[in-house]
């Protein structure tokens, strides 16, 4: 009995050495000259070991203090038209949601669910003269949960690299998400209309 609960002690004080030198990267909509960009953004505060009930020896980051929640329904094929964030927020995806940049046609960001479904809008029309578009070209409509932080901080973060965050900056995800044995994607086919399509959770 003794030596069973110093043996999983043991294991969870491994596990928290492990992770915690990982961090979470989101796509930011930033802005720089007066115009919004996309960045990859690693967040400073690293993952821990939950020790809370449900979520024990668990993954987990702490992303900051926040003021308000809302949930919002927006129909497949909706266009935003150009906007700016209206204040420094999460947002969190389930669906499809497209954005593209009037100062460069060359930008374009999916937001979709799975490990890429929280993203952080920072172009405010204080910082971004023109802001950014989003369509939505899912098959469904897609659910927006907006997560405005406390006193509209930016989160402590560096910039991984200019564009969104890549297949690349979620290996880490994955790799807890699937334990350290087994890596890549997992594959999966879903039956839409008779049509078995291909899906990928990264
Ligand atoms: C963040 O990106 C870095 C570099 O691309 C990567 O090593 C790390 O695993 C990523 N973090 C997560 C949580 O996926």
């Amino acid at each position: 009995m003794k030596s069973k609960s110093t043996l999983s002690i043991l294991g969870l004080a491994s596990l928290v050495r492990v992770s915690t030198s990982l961090q979470l990267n989101v796509t930011a909509i930033s802005a720089r000259d007066g115009s919004s960009i996309f960045q990859c953004w690693q967040m400073d505060t690293p993952f821990d070991i939950s020790t809370e009930p449900g979520t024990l020896g668990t993954a987990g980051a702490v992303l900051g203090d926040v003021s308000t929640v809302s949930y919002t329904i927006i129909p497949a094929n909706h266009d935003s038209g150009l906007h700016n964030a209206p204040c420094n927020l999460w947002a969190v995806v389930a669906g499809l949601v497209h954005f593209t940049l009037p100062d460069d046609d060359t930008a374009g960001a999916y937001i979709s669910g799975g490990s890429s479904s929280i993203m952080f809008a920072a172009d405010t029309a204080e910082v971004s003269q023109r802001g950014h578009n989003a369509r939505f070209p899912g098959l469904t409509e897609t659910i927006v949960l907006q997560i405005p932080t406390h006193d509209g901080e930016v989160p402590k973060h560096s910039v991984l690299h200019m564009g969104p965050c890549g297949v690349d900056d979620m290996v880490g995800i994955r790799e807890v998400g699937l334990g350290a044995t087994r890596s890549g994607p997992v594959e999966a086919k879903v039956e839409v209309d008779g049509n078995l399509l291909p899906i990928q959770f990264l």
